[in-house]
């Protein structure tokens, strides 16, 4: 790299208001052609909102965007695009009832074609860097993992030489993460810069070449991965100290919450989702369930929630069958949920705070007095959650879509836990949530476990897991394959269990 050689993207003085919100104050960044540069920042810091300022998502108040040395104005995503920035964003923006080939080839028909053109284009990017894709399969059937890297062929389609990823490793396990920085090493290798937000600090020292930090809408200066250290980092983004999951005193009793005997849940044509898994979760009891993602967790959860039936099985909440409950009557029975999809599951972005706290808790205080919504009280006690969980936002009549995605998250959390269920299924409680607001989940998790709540915790987290759960089961091709100790095993053990790498000497409850 010479001296001289013009920065891929320069962003100058950005300024950024919303209503109420001065979500990006003067900020400069600077990135090299060819590097991999992170941004990195706690909830609400500013970051998803600048990189929608350099794809064109939103003008900024102040400030120039340069590429490769010359000023642009984008009036849309598609001047972005024109100009060879790509984004993929924190949510994933894929049509759902779509396949693969029709979610990449929608708006750059142009390219090539619709046809075999396309279909042979969109091959030759998943073959090259690797992103294992099925033109043909429906989005709908792709689990998390998948649908990002559908996300990443199209940007890539559409011939992006920048990529932004907007954390996209959150929602992928160890294994993934390495296939994604192995695509990005390739990526890099071709001459692309790709820019991308994480919350994983570990990880950021490992894959970036150079890392900006913002702090409260600004930035707070650059550093270098080789010798700055993760607690360092977390310093630079918050003040605060890096936090670990770790609880060691057992806090399980007798009684169980929740039991599911021989539950089996089909999928059209093929073998089971989940197949024959019997579990227990006890009062005070953390359960985690590892697995790389699409063996069969999500289902898992489902047919818990009564979300799927079963094609076999029984599910006692307590001393109750639950078997044939409705959705509703779980949730009134005692069951919370954080489900692994906000956007999908978990939240109504067009609706103000307070009547997502309401959400799926519709029929109980503070949300209702007699027959009616008790707007008072949700909005009082959502101003409660905001202030206990640290959502940062002007107030409970905010919409939801103006929250950064941490943010949403630990809505949602503080939703679920306000309930006091006796059963949480917490799936990926604290994905994309800062280190400080991680270190909040996790103590209001261990508090609620100590007074006996029962928790499954599915999570691509691996030291989450690990750290937080009493009993950990391996969840691979639908069926529980292994139950390990938490207190003996480390990341890389368990990551070898996931894949099935390890056979493991120790069966099923
Ligand atoms: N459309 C919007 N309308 C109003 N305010 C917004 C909007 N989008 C973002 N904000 C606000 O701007 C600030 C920065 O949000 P942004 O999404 O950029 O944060 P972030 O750094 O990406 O956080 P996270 O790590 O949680 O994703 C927040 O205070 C957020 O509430
Ligand atoms: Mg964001």
């Amino acid at each position: 790299m010479t001296e001289s050689a013009p920065l891929a993207v320069e962003l100058r003085g950005i300024t950024k208001r919303f209503p109420g919100v001065v979500a990006n104050r003067d900020i400069e960044l600077r990135v090299a052609r060819g590097e991999v540069h992170a941004i990195v920042g706690e909830n609400g810091a500013g970051k998803s909102t600048l990189m929608k300022t350099l794809y064109g998502m939103h003008r900024p108040d102040e400030g120039q965007i340069l590429l490769d040395g010359r000023e642009v104005v984008f009036k849309s995503p598609s001047d972005a695009i024109a100009a060879g920035v790509g984004m993929v964003h924190q949510h994933f923006m894929l049509a759902d009832n779509l396949t693969v080939l029709e979610n990449v080839v929608l708006g750059a028909e142009k390219s090539h074609g619709i046809g075999e053109k396309a279909r042979r284009r969109i091959t030759e990017i998943s073959d090259s860097y690797a992103l294992g894709l099925d033109p043909d399969s429906l989005v709908e059937d792709l689990g998390v993992g998948d649908r990002q890297r559908v996300e990443i062929a199209k940007v890539l389609y559409r011939g992006a030489t920048t990529l932004i990823l907007d954390e996209p490793t959150a929602v992928l396990v160890p294994q993934e993460v390495d296939e994604l920085f192995g695509n990005l090493a390739e990526l890099k290798r071709e001459g692309l810069t790709v820019i991308f937000i994480s919350h994983k600090l570990d990880e950021v020292r490992k894959v970036a070449d150079s890392i900006t930090v913002i702090r409260r809408g600004t930035t707070v200066g650059t550093a270098d991965p080789a010798t700055t250290s993760a607690k360092q980092l977390a310093e630079m983004m918050v003040g605060a100290q890096l936090p670990t999951p770790q609880t060691r005193t057992s806090t399980v009793r007798e009684a169980s919450v929740l039991l599911m005997s021989g539950v089996t849940v089909a999928t059209p044509g093929g073998r089971p989702a989940v197949d024959d898994v019997t579990l227990r979760v006890r009062e005070g009891e953390v359960v985690g369930i590892a697995g790389v993602e699409g063996n069969g967790q999500a289902e898992l959860v489902d047919a818990i929630m009564g979300l799927r039936p079963l094609a076999a099985g029984t599910i006692d909440l307590g001393t109750d069958d639950i078997t044939r409950w409705s959705t509703r009557a779980r949730r009134e029975g005692g069951i919370g949920f954080i489900p692994e999809d906000r956007h999908r599951q978990g939240m109504l972005l067009d609706a103000p705070l307070w009547e997502n706290r309401v959400l799926g808790h519709q029929t109980r205080p503070p949300s209702v007095k007699g027959p009616f919504i008790d707007r008072r009280g949700a909005r009082a006690d959502t101003a409660r959650i905001m202030s206990e969980y640290d959502v940062r936002a002007p107030g409970p009549d905010t919409l939801a879509v103006a929250l950064s995605g941490g943010n949403q998250q630990k809505l949602i959390v503080g939703r679920e836990m306000s309930a006091a269920p006796r059963l949480l299924i917490a799936a990926h409680p604290t994905r994309g949530v800062d280190v400080g607001a991680q270190s909040v989940i996790w103590e209001l998790l261990k508090d609620a476990r100590a007074e006996g709540m029962g928790i499954v915790l599915i999570s691509a987290d691996l030291d989450e897991l690990i750290g937080l759960s009493d009993t950990l089961h391996v969840m691979l091709r639908g069926r529980l394959v292994a139950t390990l100790d938490p207190s003996a095993l480390t990341p890389e053990e368990l990551g070898g269990h996931m894949t099935g790498a390890v056979q493991s000497a120790g069966s099923p409850a």
